[in-house]
């Protein structure tokens, strides 16, 4: 082996060749991370030496984790010794009182007894080491032209006039607080005042209908609805308080009433003239907010107390409100954050998500301002007004750290600014990813590829950029502290190169703690499925150097441009459309949102197809859900393929719908065969 090793050396060059050093100096006894293994054996560089991209030289030597085997050693203490290497990181924020047991409690709570609070975190203590006058937020609007910013003191003395204000307004710790707002300055602005005197945020996407809106606000209850009076998205005015009117009176029906409804003026998409009114009610940011101190006493609270609510789509046609809390997330969103970006203090950061997801609440929000950064906060979207809009916003901020779906066009700018790339919300295709390296970063930027979730608070599987050669389209190894484990149907382990359900062993510290009012649905969905491992309904393979490569998800939730939406949700609003008697949701490939919204569509008895009544059902989709969730095809069906008990047979859906008309497989289970045929004259070719 070692003459084999020494021969790698000699034919690899200058940069590869300080790879397979430290692969050979890794320290024995790698046990069971099997994961690893193949790479600390050099292996990854028999056969496949042209699939493997290497950092720069350059690169490697500045980054935080500059080698596999200093991720090695990392890894290996934490998960080997969670709490000391947990406890150390978490030393670095602020705690008004230390924890007072192993960071991780048998029933995985986190820092449990330690008081702190995430905004003190983000703001206070980047201020008391001096970094008041560094830019918080780069604010970029719209339309061009329309710019803001704010330091990280001013960004604190907003913060505090408006938990000032909530606490007029009866707002308590433990509270929930819905904010329907668009990316303007005061989203990250609420969220952080919320968490300042331990209100739950929950941050609605603005994109949502006022139906669901209401669903979501029946849920939580909240004291006050924070949204503003309209938003201009590309050319279009939405006129948000509209919708939030709209939830609010179908809220009130379910005997769910809220005290408060905090309106910001946008006057850049809408002066506040002509806006429905109702006094004691309504009130506008700007006439009351303003008028509060700057300053603002911290709420101290536990570190498992609740920090925010954030509902997401599951298998059934109810959203979930996964609940994260405060001390766990906030030490992962920040490590996570660091590492897998490698920020630097000079660092400018952005990231095209809304904060009404969870990237925008870990990486928006919590995890870059908890390590001082400066983040652009951009409210437009990336075609408009033209599709360079990315690039010019990157050239502008001269942005270092740029996280977003890679769906974009390339033109005219120059990106030097970029230093690393980051790509999330579906697997990215080795094609992609060679553009996104070769085009947007110029072969220079090396690519985060971040497999999370939701309810996993923070990224899970993720290059370290400089740690490691990536292979394009793979996710590559854990984070720190987190074990992932691929089962087979049974749900038993299965190592080395392999394929299956990716679950998740032990705890880390970013993940959620329960769902909203439903601790039941919580253990069913995610722990009953495989016994002793969080399910994350993804598959997953493992090559045999030990890269993981995400296959997609293999429940009934698809990924649409980074949104995750249940297909029954779908279903469910075409079935309240009065002409249709049933209908089944899936996904297929979509070249530029990932996956695309495909509906079989029976109607009832006697009604005839027609293209106006296509309109109508998508127009019903709009209304339910939102704009997002409309359907990209709606397929004329006579009927379902279903199993003799009743069961739509999804998997034959998918293949008629991607067009595989030979590839559907096992047909025998079938009550009526016949429906197949069916199907497939209807389809277009
Ligand atoms: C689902 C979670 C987490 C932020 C955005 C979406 C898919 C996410 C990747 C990736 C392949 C990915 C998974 C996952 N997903 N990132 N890098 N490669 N798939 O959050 O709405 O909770 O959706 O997004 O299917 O389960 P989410």
């Amino acid at each position: 082996n070692n003459f084999l090793y020494k021969r790698r050396i000699r034919m690899a060059t200058d940069h590869k060749l300080r790879y397979v050093t430290s692969m050979l100096e890794f320290p024995s006894g790698a046990g069971k991370i099997s994961a690893l293994n193949a790479i600390i054996l050099g292996e990854a560089l028999a056969s496949e030496e042209n699939d493997l991209v290497f950092p720069s030289d350059d690169f490697a030597r500045q980054a935080h984790v500059s080698s596999p085997q200093q991720y090695f050693e990392m890894y290996k203490r934490s998960v080997e010794d969670p709490d000391g290497f947990w406890s150390d990181i978490a030393s670095q924020f602020y705690w008004k009182k230390k924890w007072d047991q192993p960071a991780c409690s048998e029933n995985f709570d986190w820092f449990k007894g330690g008081l702190t609070n995430i905004c003190y975190n983000c703001l206070d203590r980047n201020i008391v080491s001096g970094n008041g006058d560094k830019i918080a937020i780069y604010w970029e609007g719209n339309d061009p032209g329309f710019q803001d910013s704010l330091t990280y003191s001013q960004l604190l003395d907003r913060v505090c006039q408006l938990s000032n204000y909530l606490k007029d307004v009866g707002v308590k710790k433990g509270d929930a607080v819905v904010i329907y707002l668009p990316m303007l300055m005061e989203l990250p602005i609420a969220m952080l005042a919320c968490a300042r005197i331990g209100a739950v945020h929950s941050v609605v996407f603005a994109g949502f209908s006022s139906e669901s809106l209401a669903q979501r606000i029946i849920d939580c209850k909240p004291k006050v609805v924070i949204t503003c009076n309209a938003v201009k998205r590309g050319a279009k005015v939405i006129h948000l308080k509209d919708i939030v009117d709209t939830a609010l009176a179908e809220s009130a029906k379910n005997g769910i009433s809220v005290d408060v409804c905090l309106t910001y003026e946008n006057q850049i998409a809408l002066k506040r003239e002509g806006t429905k009114w109702k006094e004691g009610k309504d009130v506008w940011w700007q006439d009351l907010v303003p008028k509060y101190p700057t300053t603002c006493e911290v709420e101290w609270v536990d570190a498992e107390d609740p920090l925010f609510l954030l509902y997401t789509s599951g298998s059934t046609g109810k959203p979930k409100g996964v609940l994260h809390t405060t001390g766990g997330y906030m030490v992962y969103s920040a490590t996570t954050f660091k590492y897998a970006f490698d920020y630097k203090p000079s660092d400018v950061y952005w990231c095209t998500a809304d904060c009404g997801w969870i990237t925008g609440h870990s990486y928006v929000t919590y995890g870059p301002m908890l390590n001082g950064a400066s983040v652009v906060v951009f409210e437009g979207a990336p075609t408009y007004p033209d599709a360079g809009r990315c690039w010019d916003i990157v050239d502008k901020f001269k942005v270092t750290l740029f996280y977003t779906a890679p769906t974009l066009h390339v033109t005219r700018y120059s990106r030097k600014s970029l230093r690393v790339l980051g790509s999330v919300g579906e697997p990215i295709n080795p094609s992609a990813w060679r553009w996104f390296f070769n085009v947007v970063g110029d072969s220079r930027c090396p690519i985060s590829d971040t497999w999370w979730q939701t309810e996993t608070g923070g990224f899970m599987i993720t290059p370290l950029p400089g740690a490691w050669p990536q292979k394009p389209g793979s996710a590559t190894f854990p984070f720190f502290g987190v074990q992932p484990v691929i089962v087979d149907e049974k749900g038993v382990e299965i190592e080395g190169e392999c394929s299956g359900y990716l679950c998740i062993k032990n705890s880390w510290p970013g993940a959620f703690r329960t769902l909203y009012g439903d601790h039941e649905r919580y253990e069913t969905t995610y722990f009953k499925p495989f016994a002793g491992y969080y399910f994350t309904g993804d598959g997953c393979s493992r090559d045999k150097d030990g890269y993981h490569w995400l296959t997609g998800r293999v429940d009934d939730v698809i990924n649409v441009s980074g949104h995750r939406i249940g297909t029954a949700e779908v279903e469910s609003a075409l079935v309240s459309h009065p002409k249709c008697a049933e209908a089944a949701v899936v996904g297929v490939e979509h070249e530029v949102k990932g996956q695309g919204i495909y509906a079989f569509v029976t109607l009832v008895e006697g009604e005839p197809y027609s293209e106006e009544l296509r309109k109508s059902l998508t127009f019903t989709v709009r209304k339910q859900i939102g704009a997002f969730a409309a359907p990209d095809k709606i397929h004329w069906a006579p009927g379902l393929p279903k199993t003799r008990s009743g069961k739509i047979m999804r998997r034959i859906l998918r293949k008629i719908a991607s067009k595989q008309f030979d590839e559907l497989g096992d047909t025998s289970t079938l009550a009526e065969p016949n429906v197949v045929e069916q199907l497939i004259e209807l389809a277009d070719r």
